[in-house]
């Protein structure tokens, strides 16, 4: 198949263009390189079902293609507010682009949501059923708003124009190509580790996240998309829960050295307790994740190592 990507030099676009090459397809990879990145697809620019196109996708587009995976969007706090009107727009016309395209040409398409749908949910853990508790006023409401005006469009132009979609919301996600400044926890303790420097937690690291490993997350992708029983929402990430506690003793055990733990203030809304219910994934799609917590600790580490 042909396949778009859109925002695939990015950390996950970037994984998602190697499996989908490795599983013998043509790739277009487009991005505005906003947090994306050429080193994270350099090992691809030599093969010929390869191509990168430097474009927003808040311009149309167009391209003849069998599959699109809207992934164009920054997902980590600092750079989502960095210019939060930018990053609505990117999620909403990103969205409406995607969906026009997939609609002219009959191509399936997936739209990477995220956990942050639910916001600071008040149903652990959370279903797809589950419509959230999102503050629309907040410095988080560009993300979580624009997500959410996505998934909007994309069940309008399926319920209205029959258009072949997909909508999977992503909960936190980690491993090699992502960003080491953009703020995400588990980059951020590994990169403090790795520098010797103290590890940060915000609060009393008391909150829990669920960490999926991107190649068991990638693997969900693929499998959801190649499907035809359902069209989402479906929620995709790892629950196994652990608290910011254990996972900065987790990165501390594995990197060694003398960092010791600091505390400081908890950031403005952010969630308490984050952790997916993946019944649908595993029933539908025979989905789980497979990889630990310590092996994909092992191999992110080992990827922030060659960064260095
Ligand atoms: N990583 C996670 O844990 C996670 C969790 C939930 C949802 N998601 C979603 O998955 C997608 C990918 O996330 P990621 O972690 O790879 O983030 P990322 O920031 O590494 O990747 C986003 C990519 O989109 C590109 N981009 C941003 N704005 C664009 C625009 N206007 N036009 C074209 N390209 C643009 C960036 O340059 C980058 O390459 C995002 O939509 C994000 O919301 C990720």
């Amino acid at each position: 198949m042909r396949i778009l990507v859109t925002g695939g030099a990015g950390f996950l676009g970037s994984n998602l263009c190697t499996r989908l090459i490795n599983d013998g397809h043509e790739v277009i990879c487009l991005d505005n390189f906003f947090t994306g990145r050429k080193a994270n697809i350099a090992h691809l620019l030599d093969n010929p079902r390869f191509e990168l196109v430097r474009h927003d996708v808040t311009d149309p587009f167009k391209f003849e293609v069998d599959q699109i995976y809207n992934l164009a969007c920054p997902a980590s706090p600092p750079h989502y507010q960095y210019n939060p009107i930018k990053t609505t727009k990117t999620s909403v016309m990103g969205a409406i682009n995607c969906l026009g395209l997939a609609k002219r040409v009959k191509a399936r398409v997936f739209q990477a949501s995220t956990s942050e749908v639910y916001g600071d949910p008040q149903v652990h853990p959370q279903p797809e059923e589950y419509w959230g508790n999102v503050n629309p006023i907040g410095k988080r409401s560009c993300y979580d708003e624009g997500k959410r005006c996505a998934e909007t469009l994309f069940f309008d132009y399926h319920r209205e124009n029959k258009v072949d979609i997909r909508v999977i919301r992503i909960f936190n996600t980690y491993g090699p190509h992502m960003l080491s400044n953009d703020g995400r926890v588990v980059s951020n303790f590994i990169v403090q580790a790795l520098g010797g420097e103290d590890i940060t937690i915000y609060g009393d690291g008391s909150q829990t996240r669920s960490f999926c490993y991107v190649d068991d997350l990638i693997e969900g992708f693929v499998r959801f998309m190649d499907q035809t029983e359902i069209v989402g929402p479906m929620n995709c990430g790892n629950p196994g829960e652990f608290t910011m506690l254990q996972l900065a003793e987790a990165v501390l055990r594995e990197v060694g050295g003398k960092s010791k733990i600091v505390h400081k203030p908890l950031p403005a809304d952010d969630p308490k307790q984050r952790k997916p219910d993946i019944s649908l994934a595993r029933r539908v799609l025979k989905w789980e994740p497979q990889i630990p917590l310590e092996e994909g600790l092992r191999r992110t580490i080992a990827y922030f190592r060659t960064q260095a």
